[in-house]
């Protein structure tokens, strides 16, 4: 078993998946665990589906080709980050999005390049276990908080099975189709998904290495 530190240290965000099955045992195992993540007055607002095989493949297929056709069309609603980025989030989110463009030599200005690698979102980078969330749209600000908890420990008890994680925004950018394809209850939907399984140590996208700031710039000690 790997430690807390461990896992925390070691989590990263892998973009490059090897074909390697993970069996369904262990993803039952990793999303019960992390369903022993605290929420406001144990509400519990997660429902998650478990994709794989074929219906992996149909869901991505389907999902894959809405982006690519319709991307200009699709209602930001749920990448919803803020209206107009400004400091100093603006630079924290130009500073990864370069280092990832550079080590993928994507230049400034190449859309068709940038897609294409946005695309891959929807293949779940190639991850053989592909979870989508969905939540009950009327549940409020803590119940997202709540949520945010429970991915958080998906991605950190994955790395106690050697499993790594992506969490994809991505996929609330064509949550309509993806509200159907996981056929939703009507006051379901989509808003997130993870991609996961084991890093593909070859692939120049995974040595991407995020930086934080450090403490002094975000907590103060009164
Ligand atoms: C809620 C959430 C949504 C994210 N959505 C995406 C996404 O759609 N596609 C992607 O490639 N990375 C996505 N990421 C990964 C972030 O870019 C990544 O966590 C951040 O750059 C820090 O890097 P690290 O996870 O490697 O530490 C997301 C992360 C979070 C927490």
């Amino acid at each position: 078993m790997i430690s807390v530190i461990d896992a925390i240290t070691t989590r990263k965000s892998v973009r490059s998946f090897t074909k390697k099955k993970v069996g369904l045992k262990t993803i039952k195992k990793i999303i019960s665990l992390a369903a022993q993540s605290p929420s406001g007055t144990n509400t519990q607002p997660w429902n998650v589906h478990v994709l794989t095989g074929n219906n992996l493949k149909e869901f991505c297929r389907a999902c894959k080709n809405e982006f690519l056709k319709n991307s200009e069309k699709l209602s930001l609603e749920r990448l919803n980050y803020m209206k107009k980025y400004r400091e100093p989030y603006i630079s924290r989110r130009r500073k990864v999005g370069w280092d990832l463009y550079n080590i993928l030599k994507i230049k400034k200005g190449d859309y068709t390049k940038t897609k294409n690698f946005h695309a891959q979102n929807y293949e779940f980078f190639g991850a053989p276990v592909g979870i989508i969330f969905s939540i009950e749209k009327d549940l409020g600000w803590m119940s997202w908080l709540d949520y945010g908890m429970f991915i958080q420990n998906i991605c950190l008890v994955a790395r106690n099975f050697g499993l790594h994680t992506c969490p994809q925004a991505a996929w609330g950018l064509v949550y309509k189709k993806a509200n159907v394809l996981v056929k939703l209850k009507k006051n379901y939907t989509v808003h997130c998904g993870l991609a996961i399984g084991y890093e593909n140590k070859k692939a120049e996208v995974n040595k991407l290495i995020t930086e934080r700031e450090s403490i002094d710039t975000f907590c103060k000690f009164n």
